[in-house]
């Protein structure tokens, strides 16, 4: 979807005004006496939250934001506050930074909030922002998309709602009897609703959805107000309780260093094992991998996921920054040139369809293009200004280092088997040694990932060189160039340049053969360089990618193949969500040749999905990261 935002604007009181939909974003007396009077108050706050340890507020209509700040300042201000506070919020026409500061600036209780809000506002694109604040204990999910398509996308269970949209007759859709059911669905027994309005149509919705609904005193000169309570007919099965809080994880790539690190914010104790021993501090690896988005006409799935990890991985790696963890990283820009897989007409074209921000990406003519890289090109391509390349060992290290004490890492260590015993998961070794037991388990041990827990679906292990260049054999480009391969600018001297993509080839060392082919390729990108390398000479790194067939990673719940087995029958016409799972046994494996896309993201929703808090994407993105997927596909064409 292609976002249109805001237009700041005002009407003869001076109050933030919608000319496209005809009203006020607040009462005229006051946006904040508003925000508190209908929103925190009507839904019984702070008093309700001080029962719960995680609790959830979903609000429709973000606007610039009033009720998010009302909220956290009276959640801040609270000393029985609820542990962490996520706020779900969606918005389809949001306004841009500088509108966003400018209307805050009329806001001056709020002015130390806003100005963490303002700098940790998105880029207007399409999809779900995950924003943390206050050490992560202030959670703000915003859903940047129209309530109708974001509402029955999202999987929460709310404890409170917020009901703003623009006034029923002016915004119908907002107040639909269909999008009452799809918010009742997000219930549970006792949530609270309040809205501003008491027109007969929200309350006649409401009702209809299953929430008892009364009016009281409203603010301003609005007489009433509605305030609610889900009373669902049927009884709802109880929250399960509170388990121990510890994880093993197998695997310390990027995978499981940041699945480890989003659990042990979350209070997690980890275990974490990792069969290869940790590089010398003196001698890193020199190797460095590229990240950048994806860009497709129709917006498809893998653009849409890739869309949010890239944001959300810059987003956490600056976190890391903040807290003193040392990256070494740079945003320098990455161009993705078009060639014979994409023409240029057709990048132009989904660039257009998109209308995306020229902050994230924009299709740039090759004279603009040279500009940026500093050299000779071959054809213009998309331009992601703030992407760039990563070493993926310094985020690593950084990750664990953020894990803190609460996480314990056992380098040089395989697990060979893992078995259920009780309650508990255990790793063990070849000669049958207890490694490590805890309630949950994941698996983030990439290729080996399918020897633990089978998903019905063979994984592709891909090999892949990169080649070192000396500094002097190239004038390199001055941001990361890509195409059919790929070349960074010089770090420490050095060129990173690659990488080749070999199956069924599993040898470890770097091959002449495999750095003459990144030659080939960096010719094709830098056609107009002079480059000075001897194949036979030249420095390497080999990796192994791991590949699903639809080249999206698994992350989520382990199905139970053998139980899927046993009801095929009835799983034929199945959703994911109704797959038997394997309980305490989870994955974020599969990264294929994005693992630094995916991999906070990943973290971030298995860490969401196992302590059962809002998802930070939306249902579909999560079926189809979902590693039970192929299990679901096999059944449904009687295959399993
Ligand atoms: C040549 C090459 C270039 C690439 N370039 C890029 C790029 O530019 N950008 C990008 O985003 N991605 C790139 N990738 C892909 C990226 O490297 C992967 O997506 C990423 O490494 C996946 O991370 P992971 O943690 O899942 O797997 P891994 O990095 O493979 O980590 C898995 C870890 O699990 C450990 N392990 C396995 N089995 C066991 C066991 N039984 N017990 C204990 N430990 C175990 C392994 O030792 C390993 O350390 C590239 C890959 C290659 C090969
Ligand atoms: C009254 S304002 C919300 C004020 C906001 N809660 C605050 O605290 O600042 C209503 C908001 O709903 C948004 N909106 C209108 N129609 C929408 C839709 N169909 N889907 C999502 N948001 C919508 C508008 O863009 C506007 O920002």
């Amino acid at each position: 979807m292609r976002i249109v935002s805001a237009e700041l604007d005002f009407d003869n009181e001076g109050t933030p005004f919608s000319r496209a939909y005809g009203d006020v974003y607040h009462s005229a007396e006051s946006g904040p006496g508003q925000a508190q009077h209908v929103f925190v108050a009507g839904n019984d706050l702070p008093r309700r939250w001080a029962q719960a340890r995680v609790f959830t507020i979903l609000e429709t209509g973000f606007g610039q934001g009033l009720n998010f700040l009302a909220t956290w300042r009276q959640w801040r201000d609270d000393p029985a506050r609820c542990e962490r506070l996520h706020y779900v919020s969606i918005e389809k026409h949001p306004f841009d930074l500088a509108a966003l500061a400018a209307l805050h600036r009329r806001y001056p209780e709020f002015a130390a909030l806003a100005v963490q809000l303002q700098d940790a506002w998105p880029p207007l694109v399409a999809g779900m922002h995950r924003l943390h604040f206050e050490d992560e204990r202030l959670t703000l999910t915003l859903a940047f998309a129209d309530a109708a398509d974001a509402v029955p996308r999202l999987r929460l269970c709310a404890d409170a709602i917020y009901l703003d949209g623009f006034a029923p007759r002016l915004n119908q859709e907002m107040w639909s009897p269909q999008l009452m059911q799809q918010i009742a669905r997000l219930a549970r027994s006792g949530t609270t609703v309040a809205t501003y309005s008491s027109a007969a149509l929200v309350r006649q919705g409401l009702e209809a959805a299953g929430f008892a609904v009364e009016k009281c005193a409203g603010f301003g000169r609005k007489r009433d107000m509605l305030r609610g309570s889900y009373a669902p007919r049927a009884p709802q099965p109880a929250a399960s309780g509170r388990r121990e809080r510890h994880a093993i994880v197998i695997g310390a790539g990027i995978a499981g260093a940041a699945v480890s690190e989003r659990l042990a914010r979350r209070g997690w104790r980890i275990d974490l094992i990792e069969s290869r021993t940790l590089p010398p501090a003196d001698a890193p690896p020199k190797y460095a991998g590229v990240f950048h988005p994806h860009v497709s006409i129709d917006d498809c799935i893998l653009s849409r996921a890739a869309r949010n990890g890239f944001l959300y991985a810059l987003r956490r790696w600056r976190a890391l920054e903040r807290s003193g963890q040392a990256l070494t990283w740079a945003r320098c820009g990455v161009l993705q040139l078009a060639g014979e897989s994409r023409s240029e007409s057709r990048m132009i074209a989904a660039i257009a369809a998109q209308g995306f921000p020229a902050e994230f990406a924009q299709y740039l003519e090759r004279s603009a293009a040279e500009t940026h890289a500093g050299c000779g090109l071959p054809s213009g391509g998309w331009w992601f200004a703030g992407a760039g390349w990563m070493r993926p060992l310094s985020l690593i290290a950084a990750q664990l280092a953020a894990a803190g004490p609460a996480l314990r890492a056992q380098f040089g260590v395989r697990v060979e088997r893992i078995a259920r015993s009780g309650e508990r998961w255990q790793a063990l070794a070849a000669d049958g040694r207890l490694i490590a037991a805890a309630p949950v388990l994941v698996l983030a041990n990439s290729n080996d990932m399918a020897r633990l827990a089978p998903v019905a679906q063979p994984l592709q292990s891909i090999r892949g060189q990169v080649s070192y260049m000396p500094g002097s054999a190239l004038t390199p480009p001055r941001i990361v160039l890509t195409g059919e391969g790929y070349v960074l600018p010089s770090t420490d001297g050095f060129v990173v340049t690659g990488s080749t993509y070999d199956r069924g080839n599993d040898d470890p060392e770097p091959q002449a053969q495999g750095h003459e082919a990144n030659l080939a390729r960096l010719a094709q990108l830098l056609p107009h360089t002079r480059v000075s390398a001897d194949a036979a000479t030249l420095e390497g790194a080999v990796g192994f990618r791991c590949a699903a067939p639809d080249h999206l990673p698994l992350v989520g719940a382990m199905p139970d193949v053998d139980a899927a087995r046993l009801q095929k029958k009835r799983l034929s016409g199945a959703q994911v969500i109704d797959l038997p799972r394997r309980a305490g046994l989870y994955c974020a494996s599969a990264y294929a040749s994005r693992g630094l896309v995916w991999a906070a993201l990943a973290g971030e929703l298995l860490a969401s999905l196992i302590e059962g808090e809002p998802l930070p994407l939306e249902a579909d993105l999560a079926d189809a990261l979902d590693p039970g997927r192929f299990v679901l596909r096999q059944a449904r064409r009687a295959m399993l």
